[in-house]
């Protein structure tokens, strides 16, 4: 349903067993991650915000695989900034190139670019609305370190208005009984037309105010987020939340054994650094999936797996 073509925009359009494909064929890129599939394919990254896992590890994965990488990374040194539309740029960068992987500041915008894209576009990350490749590697983490995704107990804390990452991750989990648990400021709630999905799709939520030792004490997975100060319009605003919950290594001494924390990266301040050398924390791990997820992505929108 949310496929254009082979395009990757939302993972509304992949179903339990299409996940738990991509994840075998990430699990098969782990074991192998140098395969030439890619030789003679040109894939274009076009990054209109910021990033640093996302583009290097996607184009990593194209180099790894044999392919060859054109793009950038500051929309300011491209004809955007002469006023080419959106709908042109994409026109002619898939006169260059197989497969399109797009981050755009405006929700809705790779869709919109699959629409007119007459070559598949990965979206990676549009807005405050999802990242579906990030979740992907957010499952693939999960399932690596839990042994399931079935039955987990997740725990969402942080920006959950403008993270994108957990909102995708709500899509990708209703196929896997989860209970979630959310944990913000009440500025930063997760927003209604989520929950409303959590309800339309049965899963289950439960909502917190607080981050401490026993909120958390049930915790599989500890999602930490950044608070996304690129998306207030208040900055102001941004300052009185920005603190609002930071993980310490002491809160995590009564925590389940298998509890695993993980974060999309990049952390500010939300993770404290003395967290790093815990066991339980994973983020750096969960990074490096990206890459094996990345090239299974990859290869599954070129048609090539
Ligand atoms: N997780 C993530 O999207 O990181 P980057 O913004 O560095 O790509």
């Amino acid at each position: 349903m949310d496929q254009t073509g082979r395009s990757l925009i939302s993972l509304e359009g992949l179903n339990r067993e299409d996940i738990i494909w991509l994840l075998d064929q990430a699990a098969l890129f782990e074991a192998q991650p140098n395969r030439k599939i890619l030789d003679g394919k040109i894939v274009a990254t076009l990054f209109f915000e910021p990033s640093t896992r996302t583009r290097l590890s996607f184009e990593t994965a194209v180099n790894r695989l044999g392919g060859r990488v054109i793009g950038f990374s500051d929309a300011a040194t491209t004809s955007s900034s002469k006023g080419e539309t959106l709908k042109d740029t994409i026109m002619m960068v898939s006169n260059y190139a197989d497969l399109i992987i797009m981050r755009h500041y405006l929700e809705g915008a790779a869709r919109y670019a699959s629409e007119v894209s007459p070559v598949p576009i990965i979206n990676a990350g549009d807005g405050a609305n999802q990242h579906p490749s990030q979740t992907m590697l957010d499952l693939y983490s999960m399932r690596k370190t839990q042994g399931r995704l079935d039955n987990l107990n997740i725990y969402l804390v942080g920006d959950l208005k403008y993270g994108r990452t957990v909102h995708s991750m709500l899509v990708a989990m209703r196929f896997f009984n989860p209970t979630f648990h959310f944990i913000s400021p009440k500025e930063l709630q997760m927003p209604e037309e989520w929950k409303k999905y959590c309800m339309d799709n049965g899963i289950k939520f439960i909502e917190h105010s607080v981050l401490d030792e026993e909120t958390i004490a049930d915790a599989d997975i500890l999602y930490m987020t950044r608070v996304q100060r690129e998306r207030f319009s208040d900055l102001a605003e941004y300052e009185r939340v920005k603190d609002s919950f930071i993980l310490t290594n002491s809160m995590l001494d009564n925590t389940r054994p298998n509890l695993r924390i993980m974060h999309p990266l990049p952390r500010v301040h939300e993770i404290s650094q003395d967290v790093d050398d815990n066991p339980k924390a994973y983020y750096f791990q969960q990074a490096k999936n990206g890459l094996y997820v990345r090239e299974a992505l990859i290869c599954n929108a070129l048609n090539l797996l």
